[in-house]
């Protein structure tokens, strides 16, 4: 399989999004580091995860703290010899309209969304330039193209895909890659928590499917890790049911 044996950590991996892409690649043979800033959550999927004959290790870092980033990827090699595949997946949105919008609604998402994902780049890269080989998944968002209510949320994923790009120039002859998945409306509790009017209202501007799920993620994600996308790199793909086709 094209990431059997392969080291992976995928950030905020104890619930949503990310849980579903350390499964997924757990299943395919991966060994998983699950972090998360929620200590039971990463327990459980750890759990789950070893409890289905996968090999997986929780870590409680804050992906905002680049010390705890650094000793994050220092207990990865340490426990399983090498890190080939980072998913820069947590991610948190605070959406208001640019009037409502606070310095501290700007910084914390900036922190986690964008910052969170530059620290961990930074480090896990200098372990992969080391080996000569990794893959680098970053999540965006299709509200990067623009997003009513979130200037700052659409702000940092579309500082996602400017870093995607610009890393993957730096690390190609390295043997990394650097791709990004935009992900649409997806099920997830996020989603669940709008008003049933605010759902509906995003459904209907579907142009395809209503609502894609985690595994859409985790497909796109598990074909970016392996070795068959090598050709493949500072891209982004957005899997949204086509909803990036138009704006409004
Ligand atoms: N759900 C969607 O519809 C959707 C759509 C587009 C993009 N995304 C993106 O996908 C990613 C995952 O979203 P989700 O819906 O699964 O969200 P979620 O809230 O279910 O999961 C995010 C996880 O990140 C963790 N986290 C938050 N701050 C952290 C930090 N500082 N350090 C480490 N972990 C931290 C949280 O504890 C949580 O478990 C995010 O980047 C999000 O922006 C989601």
């Amino acid at each position: 399989m094209q990431v059997k044996d392969r080291v992976a950590l995928v950030t905020g991996s104890g619930g949503g999004i990310g849980e579903g892409i350390a499964k997924k690649l757990a299943g395919c043979g991966a060994k998983v580091v699950v972090n998360d800033i929620d200590g039971a959550k990463v327990d459980r999927v750890v759990a789950e995860i070893n409890a289905t004959g996968g090999v997986a290790m929780g870590i409680v870092v804050d992906i905002t703290n680049l010390a705890e980033v650094e000793s994050m990827f220092k207990k990865t090699v340490e426990q399983f010899g090498q890190i080939d595949i980072l998913v820069n997946n947590a991610g948190i949105a605070r959406d208001k309209s640019i009037r409502k919008l606070t310095e501290e609604d700007w910084d914390v998402v900036l922190n986690v969304n964008l910052k969170g994902a530059f620290f961990c780049a930074k480090v896990a890269s200098g372990y992969m330039r080391e080996q000569g080989y990794g893959r680098i998944i970053n999540i965006s968002s299709r509200a990067w193209l623009g997003g009513m209510g979130q200037a700052n949320y659409s702000a940092s994923k579309g500082g996602i895909v400017s870093l995607t790009r610009t890393i993957a120039l730096e690390l190609g002859k390295k043997g990394v890659t650097v791709n990004c998945i935009a992900p649409g409306l997806i099920d997830t509790p996020l989603f669940h928590i709008l008003t049933p009017e605010i759902q509906e209202r995003l459904k209907s501007k579907q142009p395809g499917k209503d609502i894609g799920t985690v595994d859409d993620i985790a497909n796109g994600v598990l074909f970016f890790a392996g070795e068959g996308a090598g050709y493949i790199t500072g891209q982004t793909i957005f899997v949204c049911g086509g909803r990036s086709l138009f704006a409004g």
